[in-house]
């Protein structure tokens, strides 16, 4: 069975074609980071007259790659929420459309169980086995799952205040490193023997995230040793990636501990590792050594946002019996829990 998804969530337009749930046929993402670094962030209004522009040639693209039209895929599945909401309701329109003129079911998804299904493609011929624990680290989320079925999931934790991947690129920000903050982090991090240390907030007895807290930390830091992200030395460009190395080990510390003492509790058969985040190959390797259990991370093409996690999940849905009406609407705040 072939899904076609769209994903348009976010700063990505995608399109991709899944055969299965697990083989990716095409994999088309449209990226919009260059014209947003230059502001620092996403422009929302600019991210959706990008998706306008860029939705039909992606599409186009997906299906092409896949040597496939529309009218052969059996179902279309697209990312209702959560997200930016003038970003959204161009993917599900596109898919609307595109299913409605072929006579095609249409399957919304989550983009957060989007991201954990990002696990089930292009794997090892061993597919993830239930019960397991999934982290997802994204620039909007920073959840621990529970998941004991397709489709069954149990949130055991949460951030409390600031995502990690919102940390990662509020702190390169302040640092001067540019966007987004993720990748520049990482970089400059790379190299680095004496990371500064910063705290790391536990939030003992839960597992609950807090970030904001090492984010300030940061910043203060920062100030105290002058760092500064206009002109600076080269001194001051060292101290800024050790401050990024030190942020980077405290945020990675603090995820695997954490992940790993809830799946020793639950019991899990598996860790999954989902969202933007996962990319980092610090918290890939940090994870891989201390988890008690085995780990499945998707390539990091597949961490960020894609459509063939959309698609692999909406194969998923389908199955289930989970399909959209032609009222489906995109819900900026939806929940995956
Ligand atoms: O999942 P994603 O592509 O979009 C959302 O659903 O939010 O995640 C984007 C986030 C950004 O905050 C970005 O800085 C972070 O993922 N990210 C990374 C890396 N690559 C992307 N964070 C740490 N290390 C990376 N290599
Ligand atoms: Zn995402």
């Amino acid at each position: 069975m072939r899904i076609l998804g769209i994903e348009t969530s976010c700063d990505e337009t995608a399109a991709a074609v899944v055969e299965d749930g697990t083989r990716i046929l095409s994999n088309v993402i449209a990226s919009q980071v260059e014209i947003h670094s230059r502001y620092g962030g996403i422009v929302p209004e600019v991210a959706s007259r990008q998706h306008l522009l860029a939705c039909i040639p992606t599409l186009d693209r997906a299906l092409k790659e896949a040597s496939m039209s529309v009218a052969e895929v059996d179902a279309v599945a697209v990312t209702s929420g959560p997200g930016l909401a003038g970003s959204l309701v161009v993917g599900v329109n596109l898919a609307k459309s595109a299913a409605m003129a072929h006579g095609l079911p249409l399957v919304s998804v989550n983009h957060l169980e989007g991201h954990i299904y990002a696990n089930w493609l292009e794997g090892n011929n061993r597919l993830p086995e239930f019960p397991l624990l999934c982290l997802i680290v994204s620039g909007g989320h920073t959840d621990i799952i529970l998941m004991t079925g397709h489709g069954e999931y149990r949130q055991l934790g949460r951030t409390r205040d600031d995502a990690a991947g919102e940390a990662f690129d509020k702190v390169a920000r302040l640092l001067g490193l540019g966007y987004p903050g993720g990748p520049v982090i990482e970089r400059a991090a790379r190299g680095i023997e004496k990371p500064r240390h910063l705290p790391r907030s536990w939030l003992k007895g839960t597992d609950d995230f807090s970030f904001s807290g090492i984010k300030t930390a940061a910043l203060h830091m920062a100030h105290e040793l002058g760092v500064t992200s206009e002109n600076p030395s080269p001194e001051s460009g060292r101290m800024a990636a050790e401050i990024a190395a030190g942020f980077q080990e405290s945020v990675v510390e603090v995820l695997v501990a954490k992940t790993c003492e809830a799946a020793q509790r639950h019991a899990v058969r598996e860790i999954l590792l989902a969202g933007g985040v996962a990319a980092n190959a610090l918290l890939r390797k940090t994870m891989v050594e201390r988890a008690p259990v085995p780990v499945r991370i998707p390539k990091p093409i597949l961490c960020t946002d894609n459509a063939a996690m959309i698609a692999s999940c909406g194969y998923f849905r389908f199955k289930a019996g989970k399909t959209a009406g032609w009222d489906l609407d995109v819900d900026p705040n939806l929940r995956l829990v």
